[in-house]
């Protein structure tokens, strides 16, 4: 085959000279528009996953790269005057000069053709190549000509960074962050040769414009960042290397998907590679080893398929199937990271105290947990444990021991919860008129027995015609309220933990067939009429509510108002508020459903009117020392629906209003909703609006194990992490995960203490077994 790669970048070169070493046959060439030593940027990090497929597939390039390699375990903080530091981390960084050097040796050495200074203006330059590879970056030419084809999307990230170098020899991975008179400044910095240190500099384009770097040339914006950095360079100064660049050489990230990856031009088939059709910002520094992997795919398609011509469609076809999903992760991780970077000037340094700045940095992918930190670095780990229980009011044991984050303590008001797991509310369909029956009592004792130190009944109802379905649980007569008296006594007599009612109102979502004979589908008969924000159905063929008078409005206040005065008869420990999911308070505050022209219509504080009343109607109603909590769709997952933005905004109403904690979960607003599930999948909006609004927070959603409650609940993402299916499929979910991690201290109800020791040994075996 005659293959041309056009760029000579990592992936040009690394491709050219794999498929050279396994079919010698091949003629390949690299076309390059610069120089041999010629190359823009200081020097990349590699994993020791990436480092193991290159020995595989070429151990000559490995070797030489290894030998060049800086290898370094630690990660230092910089940060309001101190500088705090872990281990175990595992970097390796080279030159992207030695790196690129190394490829172009080895290309030579198999018989790979290298052409520099020659600047491609188009594929069909090179009518004989069979396959031309578009691996010229992510400006890249050849993937602009058939944009239609490729569909690039690229979207330009707020923002700023200078990629600059120095010649101080860092020994940790650096990040330093300075605050201005007109917000934080962030380096990132890393060494990558015997000499020399990669030193980003980065900050949200009102702080650029603040300062009037978009007015000032690259040397006034080096002095500038060493003026600012002075503490950390000690005395060195920064270096640029892209002195070709015009003007002010900070840029924006461009973060790159294509929709199709490969493209026969009618003499050759087209593929894109590295950069050019996808880019990783280098918050988690992937963009290098993608480029390699591709390289790595689409010679192992070759091996697997055939290295002849008739394979080429095969091959390309089978090489984006396997590298658009592995693209789609490390973009994920990376969006995580890179957005971490993005507001953390605004929603973390000023707020959080360095310990905790640190594991929220060290987290920001989401991918790191808390027991991956804890293999890293256990001193490190243990140490911020205990700064986090110091916190949290607790001192160390006898043995100098403190419970992980998720096991310590949490007040609000007048609750003190002793864990910060709570059992978020789940509608069982199983009441008749409302009354909680043995059903309720079992389902909701056994969760409660079972070690969360709060439990949530579904949501109840205020009024008959505030129910989803005739199965759910109602509080407006004294009968209900008998029930839930005898369920909320067990649960104070018989367990530990606090009890709370969610208070809600169905809205246009009501008279609904019960779950299991039809998700929000209609009654067929026996329904109610429905209330809304506007006259919009549920479903298109479910009952259109009437718009709500002001008098409908009078009423409903009235029964959360009576619903609130029983619950607190009752003697719950907390109220929650339902305004998410479309019930009807969501139905006021999405811009979806509420298409009101009156006052509680239009913008946030028209839309969030009516449940505000709602909610300064019940504050008033509920004992002062009992807290509130409000549960938002924080994000509607629809166009022109709210956002989490729009959620903040709420967030912040309703605590002005004296909600003490918002319960942030997502989406059920509308039925073509387009949810992006996933684990943890709504704690960033829980993160937002805890660290920018500066409110208590319960994250909710895909939260299934004792590692992610303490990742979030240790990196101040949530105060609270309410989990429900898991509790759907073991009451005792609690107890199970404490054992799991090894935390003894979990309280077991003394009835089924026997138990205990034989789990835990279970466990210990069922381990070893694995580990055999
Ligand atoms: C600030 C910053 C820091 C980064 N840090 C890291 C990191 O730490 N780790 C990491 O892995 N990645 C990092 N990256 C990303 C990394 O540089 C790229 O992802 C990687 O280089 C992609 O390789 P590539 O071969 O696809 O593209 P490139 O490296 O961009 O190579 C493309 C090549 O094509 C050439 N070319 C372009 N057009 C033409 C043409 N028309 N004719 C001929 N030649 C052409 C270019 O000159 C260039 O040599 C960073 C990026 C930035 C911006
Ligand atoms: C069967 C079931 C019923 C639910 N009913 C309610 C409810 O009454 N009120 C509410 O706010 N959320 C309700 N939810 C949503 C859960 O409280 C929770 O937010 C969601 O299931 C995500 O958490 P998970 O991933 O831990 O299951 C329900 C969820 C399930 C699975």
């Amino acid at each position: 085959m005659r293959i041309v790669c056009i760029g000579g970048g990592p992936a040009g070169l690394y491709f050219a000279l794999l498929m050279k070493r396994q079919h010698p046959a091949h003629h390949v060439t690299v076309v390059e528009r610069n120089r041999p030593f010629d190359t823009f940027g200081w020097g990349v990090v590699f994993s020791d996953a990436t480092m193991q497929s290159m020995r595989q597939w070429d151990p000559e390039t490995a070797e030489a790269i290894e030998v060049a390699f800086n290898h370094w375990d630690d990660i230092e903080l910089v940060f309001k005057g101190r500088r705090i530091r872990t281990t175990g981390h595992g970097f390796v960084g080279i030159g992207r000069k030695k790196m690129l050097n190394i490829l172009q040796d080895r290309c030579l050495e198999l018989g790979v053709e290298l052409l520099f200074e020659r600047d491609v203006e188009s594929d069909t330059e090179f009518p004989d190549a069979d396959l031309v590879i578009a691996a010229d970056g992510v400006n890249s030419r050849i993937r602009n000509r058939y944009a239609d084809v490729f569909r690039p999307d690229m979207v330009m990230r707020p923002n700023r960074y200078i990629w600059l170098g120095t010649n101080k020899r860092f020994d940790a991975f650096t990040f330093d962050f300075q605050r201005t008179e007109h917000g934080w400044f962030q380096a990132h910095i890393y060494r990558f040769d015997e000499t020399t240190s990669t030193f980003i500099v980065e900050t949200t384009d009102e702080v650029y414009k603040a300062h009037g770097l978009d007015r000032m040339d690259q040397q006034q914006s080096i002095e500038f960042c060493e003026k600012l950095f002075a503490e950390t360079l000690d005395g060195h100064s920064l270096m640029t290397n892209a002195r070709h660049l015009r003007g002010s050489a900070w840029l924006n990230f461009g973060r790159l998907i294509c929709e199709k990856w490969s493209h026969f031009n009618g003499n050759s088939h087209v593929v894109l590679m590295g950069d050019s059709a996808h880019t990783a910002h280098f918050a988690i520094g992937s963009g290098t080893k993608l480029a390699i992997d591709d390289a790595i795919e689409l010679t192992r398609q070759f091996d697997i398929l055939g290295h002849d011509t008739a394979s080429i469609p095969a091959v390309l076809a089978a090489y984006e199937e396997v590298r658009r999903v592995d693209v789609a992760r490390i973009q994920n991780a990376a969006r995580n990271a890179m957005e971490w970077f993005e507001v953390v000037g605004t929603r973390y340094a000023d707020t959080l105290e360095p310990e905790q700045f640190m594991y929220s940095m060290l987290t920001r992918s989401q991918r790191i947990s808390h027991e991956n930190l804890r293999l890293r670095d256990k001193d490190w780990l243990e140490g911020f444990e205990r700064w986090f229980a110091g916190r949290a009011g607790l001192e160390p044991s006898a043995n100098g021991t403190v419970p992980p984050p998720m096991f310590t303590p949490f007040t609000i008001r007048g609750l003190t919860l002793r864990n910060r797991i709570v059992v978020s509310p789940m509608a069982m369909h199983s009441a008749t008129d409302g009354v909680p029956n043995d059903f309720h009592l079992v389902h909701i004792g056994a969760r409660a027995m079972g070690g969360a130190a709060l439990v949530f009944p579904e949501m109840t109802c205020v009024s008959p015609d505030a129910r989803i379905t005739p199965g759910c649980l109602g509080l407006w007569n004294d009968e209900q309220q008998a029930a839930f008296s005898r369920m909320v006594d067990f649960v104070h007599r018989e367990t530990p933990a606090k009890i709370g009612v969610q208070l809600g109102h169905a809205g246009r979502k009501g008279a609904a067939k019960l779950a299991w004979e039809g998700i929000d589908q209609p009654l067929s008969e026996g329904g109610w009429p429905l209330i809304s924000a506007s006259a919009l159905p549920y479903l298109a063929h479910s009952q259109v509510p009437r718009e709500m008078t002001r008098a409908d409005m009078d009423r409903v206040v009235a029964d959360f108002v009576t619903a609130t005065e029983r619950a607190r008869d009752i003697g719950f420990d907390i109220l929650e508020l339902h305004a998410a999911h479309g019930y009807l308070l969501s139905s006021f505050l999405s811009p979806l459903t509420n298409r009101r022209t009156d006052d509680y219509g239009g913008d946030h504080a028209a839309r969030a009117r009516f449940p505000l009343e709602v909610f300064r109607a019940i504050r008033k109603a509920w004992p002062e020392d009992r807290p509130i909590s409000v549960r938002l769709s924080t994000n509607d997952w629809h166009e022109g629906g709210n956002t989490p933005e729009d959620a903040a905004i709420f967030a912040r109403l309703f605590k002005e209003a004296g909600a003490d904690m918002i319960d942030c979960s997502s989406g059920q607003v509308v039925t073509d909703d387009k949810p992006v599930y996933g684990r943890l999948f709504q704690t960033p909006f829980s993160d937002k609006i805890r660290n920018e609004i500066q409110v208590p927070t319960i994250a909710v959603g895909a939260i299934s194990e004792a590692d992610h409650a303490n990742s979030i609940i240790a990196a101040g993402r949530a105060d609270l992490c309410a989990i429900a299916r898991p509790h759907l499929a073991d009451p005792s979910f609690v107890m199970h995960e404490a054992a799991k991690i090894g935390y003894e201290e979990q309280h077991w109800p003394k009835q089924y203490l026997s138990a205990r020791a034989q789990y835990v040994n279970n466990l210990a075996r069922a381990a070893t077994t694995a580990g055999k």
